[in-house]
């Protein structure tokens, strides 16, 4: 779980500035959709290129106040939306040169820091992780669901081996009295068996739970393919990550629409499908030894990207096929 901005110095900088800004060429002009506005890090940087417009999108209404600065600095070159990405396909966007998209998926350090957003477990009071436009929150969760529910979201989307100890301990604690993020992180602790000095013991669940009440891996999903959808030919997607689980959905994605499926030669040929996309480099691009110093958080940032070949609208991938046991995890949320 790592936030990609940092304040050190009290100066905000985006992860991977200079290569996002590399691979997806804003000097070439076009309109530009930066998915994951935060404090507009990207946003800025693009449009400090001429003949650019930009989009911005956020689901946090707090990057409004940002994005409404910048609008009164570019106002025909720049608008901001309040907007889950998973919506970005609602954008009427049918006219527009779109050369590039960008995700800068996770978190701020502005939003961790925002004590009553509760995404950090130093947090006091009551149990939230909401990002913004969201249905439930972590109190919902941990107060609600049933044990073998919890425990499988902080196996599968927290990776957390102790997930079943701490699910019982849960449900058992929620009897007497309900559940704040300092109960959490104490009965977290106590059930770990292991100690793991290289992360704090609360990082998985925490990871965990904000995946689930963020619904991320069906926005992630429905976002990267609206996105290759409405880029035009030559334009760029570009995708920052920063867990495993992230970085696994998008290599999945890019591979899927820039390789055909091999199959063995003795079985019947099949027809198959025509590669719309180019993958340049295969292996993620991650920051400099520089910028992991300067920045230690930005260490786990991975960016891929894809090159759209031809304009076109309908796109094959078996993405939600392959991740179908994730969104059916998700979807334990519809009964909150
Ligand atoms: C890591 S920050 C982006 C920082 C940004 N690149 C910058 O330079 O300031 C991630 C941002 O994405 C937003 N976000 C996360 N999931 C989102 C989603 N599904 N839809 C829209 N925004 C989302 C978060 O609210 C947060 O502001």
């Amino acid at each position: 779980m790592e936030a990609t901005i940092v304040s050190d110095r009290l100066k905000h900088y985006p992860v991977l500035l200079n290569e996002v800004i590399s691979v997806i060429s804003p000097q070439h002009g076009g309109t530009f959709i930066d998915s994951t506005f935060g404090q507009g890090g990207f946003t800025k940087k693009i449009l400090n290129y001429k003949n650019t417009k930009v989009i911005g999108i956020d689901r946090d209404i707090n990057s409004e106040i940002i994005g409404k600065k910048i609008q009164e600095k570019f106002p025909n070159r720049f608008l901001f939306k309040n907007l889950r990405f998973s919506n970005l396909s609602n954008l009427k966007l049918k006219n527009e040169n779109i050369r590039g998209i960008v995700f800068d998926l996770g978190y701020s350090l502005n939003q961790i820091k925002e004590e009553k957003k509760g995404l950090s477990f130093n947090s006091k009071g009551k149990l939230n992780m909401m990002m913004g436009l969201n249905k439930f929150s972590a109190n919902d969760v941990i107060n609600n669901l049933e044990g073998n529910q919890i425990a499988k979201i902080l196996k599968y989307f927290g990776d957390e081996n102790d997930a079943k100890i701490i699910a019982r301990n849960i449900v058992k604690e929620r009897q007497s009295k309900r559940i704040d993020t300092q109960k959490l992180v104490k009965i977290i602790e106590k059930s770990k068996r292991k100690k793991n000095y290289k992360i704090h013991f609360a990082t998985k669940t925490f990871q965990a739970l904000r995946i689930f009440v963020n619904s991320e891996i069906s926005e992630l999903i429905c976002g990267l393919i609206s996105s290759v959808k409405v880029l035009k030919k030559g334009g760029t997607l570009a995708v920052i990550t920063f867990h495993s689980l992230e970085d696994k959905i998008v290599k999945y994605f890019f591979k899927s629409l820039s390789e055909n499926k091999s199959i063995s030669r003795y079985l019947p040929k099949v027809e198959q499908k025509k590669i719309l996309f180019k993958m340049l480099i295969k292996k993620p691009i991650i920051p400099s030894v520089k910028e992991v110093k300067e920045n230690p958080s930005s260490r786990s940032a991975k960016l891929r990207y894809l090159i759209k070949l031809e304009d076109a609208h309908e796109i094959e991938s078996d993405i939600s096929e392959k991740f179908s046991h994730l969104l059916d995890i998700e979807n334990l949320g519809l009964r909150l």
